[in-house]
């Protein structure tokens, strides 16, 4: 009997694989949640998110706060008292939104967390098939437009980059300065940039629906995008995760150092 029978008849879990197919479910399932539970923590936390220039990119922008990094000084009236506020709360809808309905992230948490299907050759839960045609799943194509906003975000943690190298004297002078946090804020919107200008949905965007770029308005810049997208898209998995734990790990350093736990090595 092949393996594709035997996950057929057997129902959920059953598989004549003698492989360890599981360990890449369970390592998926165990780095996803760990980023979900901290991220989710941390942005309630509503404190420790900046430390001299330095800024977490969950809090990045703030848009309210009382704190130089912020657009507006002070909270929002219409903030309900109920909830603390928190500035992360704000904006992390947008790049997580964006990571939710990435195509790889799908791949990766449909398998790993919804385990529907858990692995090539492996019995699934479900005996159907429901596709993303109906709610909820059919949000997923609200992807191309959190695309959008995340270039948009892309700039903005590229300005707090630089801005983490200006530092303000006692004073109120400023000057030039570089720390171990200027470093990860500067790899930081490096990495997502990696991801986020390989996405499918920009791809797309730059080049899709044209089966002849000589033809088109623009053709030769169309495909030098398309091109560079793809080079970029090829690895999309890989700088999915290093910018997931980039952005992760600028709030973890940004908040150790404002806690007093880690000291920032200045260099200059
Ligand atoms: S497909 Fe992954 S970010 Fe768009």
């Amino acid at each position: 009997m092949t393996t594709q029978a035997v996950a057929h008849q057997h129902g959920f879990g059953a598989t004549a694989r003698r492989d360890v197919w599981w360990l890449g479910p369970l390592a998926t399932s165990i780095g996803l949640l760990s980023f979900v539970v901290y991220s989710t923590w941390a942005a309630f936390q509503g404190a420790y998110f900046e430390y001299g220039p330095y800024l977490s990119p969950f809090y990045s922008p703030l848009i309210f706060g009382n704190s130089p990094h912020a657009w507006i000084q002070g909270m929002p009236g219409w903030w309900p008292t109920w909830l603390p506020f928190s500035a992360a709360l704000l904006v992390l809808w947008a790049p997580g939104g964006f990571r939710l309905t990435c195509y790889y992230y799908r791949k990766a948490y449909y398998r790993s967390i919804w385990m529907d299907p858990v692995a090539c050759a492996v019995g699934e839960p479900r005996k159907s098939y429901w596709g993303e045609n109906t709610l909820p799943l059919i949000l997923m194509n609200a992807h191309r437009y959190f695309a959008y906003l995340a270039v948009i975000f892309i700039g903005v943690l590229a300005y707090d980059a630089v801005m983490s190298y200006i530092w303000t004297d006692a004073d109120g002078a400023k000057h030039f300065g570089m720390g171990v946090g200027s470093i990860v804020l500067t790899l930081n919107p490096i990495f997502l940039g990696l991801y986020t200008f390989g996405c499918h949905s920009l791809r797309h965007l730059v080049g899709g629906k044209k089966d002849c770029f000589s033809c088109s308005s623009f053709g030769h810049a169309r495909f030098k995008m398309w091109s560079a997208v793809s080079v970029l898209n090829r690895n999309h998995q890989l700088w999915a995760w290093v910018s997931l734990f980039g952005v992760g790990f600028s709030d973890i350093y940004v908040r150790m150092v404002a806690m007093g736990h880690w000291h920032d090595v200045r260099f200059f």
